[in-house]
């Protein structure tokens, strides 16, 4: 026997797949939910085709649901903006698609490029905007699922000219 061996497999190694945990069926766990937004990211076939660009007002669309969580689909035009806002109850994972937006909250402003992702807890405050010149598609999933979205009064709406940044948002 070889003693640097920590594992030893009897007989066929195809009959141990009855020993291993199946998939979850559902995220459970925050990698969890952060993998399924990556899944849902790298199959565009699964999305691009319902993004809808509307100016006047921001466009969402739930993409799926699960036992206590949501996906959203979120586009956004040149200029549109969430707002200051929290997520209520929610925690959340946000996950940027297409083009390029920018994320403030009071420590600061960061570009998220598509693939990037930010995951949020409870409480967590923040201001999700398009600042290009391209529109940009982000996928939104909140656990629980986003009931209220409470806005707060923003620092940076003086400045601001787009009236479509002013609108409130039912999901970001
Ligand atoms: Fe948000």
């Amino acid at each position: 026997m070889n003693s640097d061996n920590d594992l030893q497999i009897a007989g066929d190694i195809l009959e141990v797949q009855h020993l291993l945990q199946p998939p979850r069926e559902h995220p459970a766990t925050v990698a969890e939910f952060v993998g399924l937004a990556r899944s849902v990211a790298a199959d565009r076939s699964e999305w691009e085709h319902l993004v809808r660009y509307d100016a006047t007002t921001r466009w969402y669309h739930r993409l799926r649901t699960g036992p206590g969580y949501e996906v959203w689909l979120l586009s956004w035009v040149p200029g549109q903006g969430s707002g200051l806002h929290d997520h209520g109850r929610s925690s959340g994972v946000l996950t940027v698609l297409e083009g390029t937006l920018t994320e403030r909250t009071e420590r600061g402003t960061r570009a998220l490029a598509a693939g990037a992702q930010r995951v949020f807890a409870p409480g967590y405050v923040h201001e999700v905007v398009n600042d290009t010149l391209e529109p940009a598609i982000s996928l939104h999933i909140y656990h629980p699922g986003l009931t209220d979205m409470p806005m707060h009064a923003s620092p940076h709406c003086e400045a601001r000219t787009e009236p479509a940044a002013r609108t409130r948002p039912v999901t970001a």
